[in-house]
């Protein structure tokens, strides 16, 4: 079942709202990082330059087959050969990946899902002891030009919350990541 309110403007219109490698370096997700997952892949958008990034691979899964096709081929296009995509309900299935298996998992624009806390625990199952979860959402500010509606859309308090409610550990304190977003990491 596919997310509330996870539509997508077109690709160019979204990718000018991230600095990928900005909110990279803020989200401790660097060269020594092993292999990644990206729930909710979108285009791409982050699965690509994590590609490029990290020592491992970027696995990319999405429910919507467009979005696979299109990841697929800007990696392609990019001849990148550490990322794959999957067309995947990680909702109703999970990930389909082994326990402690990766590194570091990407929750990017997704926790205002109703079923947050189900992918926060399969991010806890599949992440290595010591692996990482990143997560980014919307400036709680009705005046960011996308995002989710502001009744549904999570603050930087609820995130952590949620993030130590499913087991993780947070030290470092929640960042801006301009113009529009915030992220935090946590530890597993
Ligand atoms: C708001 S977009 C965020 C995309 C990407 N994380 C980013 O920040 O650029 C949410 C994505 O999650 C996907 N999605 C929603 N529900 C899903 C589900 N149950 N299983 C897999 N993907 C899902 C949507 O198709 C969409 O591409």
């Amino acid at each position: 079942m596919k997310t509330r309110e996870s539509g997508m403007p077109e690709e160019a219109v979204w990718s000018r709202f991230f600095d990928p490698e900005a909110i990279f370096d803020a989200l401790q997700l660097g060269a020594d990082t092993g292999d990644t997952v990206d729930f909710g892949c979108g285009y791409g958008t982050f699965a690509l330059p994590a590609a490029r990034r990290i020592c491992g691979t970027v696995i990319g899964f999405d429910i919507e087959a467009e979005m696979i096709g299109i990841s697929r081929q800007r990696a392609r296009d990019a001849s990148l050969p550490n990322v794959r995509f999957e067309q995947r309900d990680f909702v109703a299935e999970g990930s389909g990946l082994a326990d402690r298996s990766v590194d570091y998992v990407m929750h990017f624009n997704i926790l205002h899902a109703e079923e947050r806390m189900r992918l926060l625990r399969e991010a806890r199952r599949i992440l290595a002891p010591g692996g990482r979860v990143g997560i980014i959402h919307w400036n709680h500010d009705p005046k960011t030009p996308r995002g989710p509606s502001m009744e549904i859309r999570p603050r930087p308090g609820d995130c952590h919350r949620w993030v130590i409610e499913a087991g993780f550990t947070v030290t470092d304190p929640i960042v801006n990541l301009p113009p529009y977003h915030y992220g935090l990491v946590g530890r597993k």
